[in-house]
């Protein structure tokens, strides 16, 4: 038997035809995107952090989030950022926040998802990536010096 190596191109089709079927296109990421951050910008626990570093700025940071979330959930391939040391940055950040943010990011797709299987799908890339943060901000759970 013979296996073939699949393009790049063929993967992202593939991708995108799985998100498809779920209802996730460009319109509800950006549709997502902006639900959420008016969650964050409307709660107290969080939203002092944006304030800090988006202030009034928010249509740049809006338009990178879809660009990062089109490209996590339906492989866009428009984001090249760097989500670590951005974070890292972030000082007053604790775990107890990734807690929140998670919490925001699940009730909002809870309201908007355009079917029930697109929630555990963003919802699964969220919190592995939010482990992946908290992982560069407090260290590894368990091992000497973690913060978390
Ligand atoms: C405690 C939770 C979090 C807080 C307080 C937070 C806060 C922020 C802030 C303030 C920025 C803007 C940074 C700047 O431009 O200087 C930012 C950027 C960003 N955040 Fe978060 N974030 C959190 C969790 C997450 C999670 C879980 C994800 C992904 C699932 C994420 C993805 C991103 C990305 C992709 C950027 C853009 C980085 C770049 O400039 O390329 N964040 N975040």
């Amino acid at each position: 038997m013979t296996t073939r190596l699949r393009t790049a191109q063929e993967r992202r089709e593939e991708i995108q035809r799985n998100a498809k079927q779920l209802g996730i296109d460009d319109a509800y990421v950006s549709a997502l995107v902006e639900a959420f951050y008016q969650r964050i910008r409307a709660d107290d626990r969080i939203n002092h952090i944006f304030a800090r570093r988006v202030g009034d700025n928010w249509d740049p940071h809006l338009e990178k989030m879809k660009d990062f979330w089109a490209s996590v959930a339906l492989n866009a391939g428009r984001y090249s950022g760097q989500p670590v040391p951005k974070h890292q940055a972030l000082t007053e950040a604790r775990p107890e926040h990734f807690e929140i943010w998670l919490a925001l990011f699940e009730e909002t797709l809870k309201e908007t998802a355009p079917t029930p299987g697109a929630i555990p799908y963003f919802m699964e890339r969220a919190s592995n990536i939010a482990n992946s943060l908290q992982i560069a901000m407090f260290g590894t759970p368990g091992l000497p010096g973690s913060r978390w």
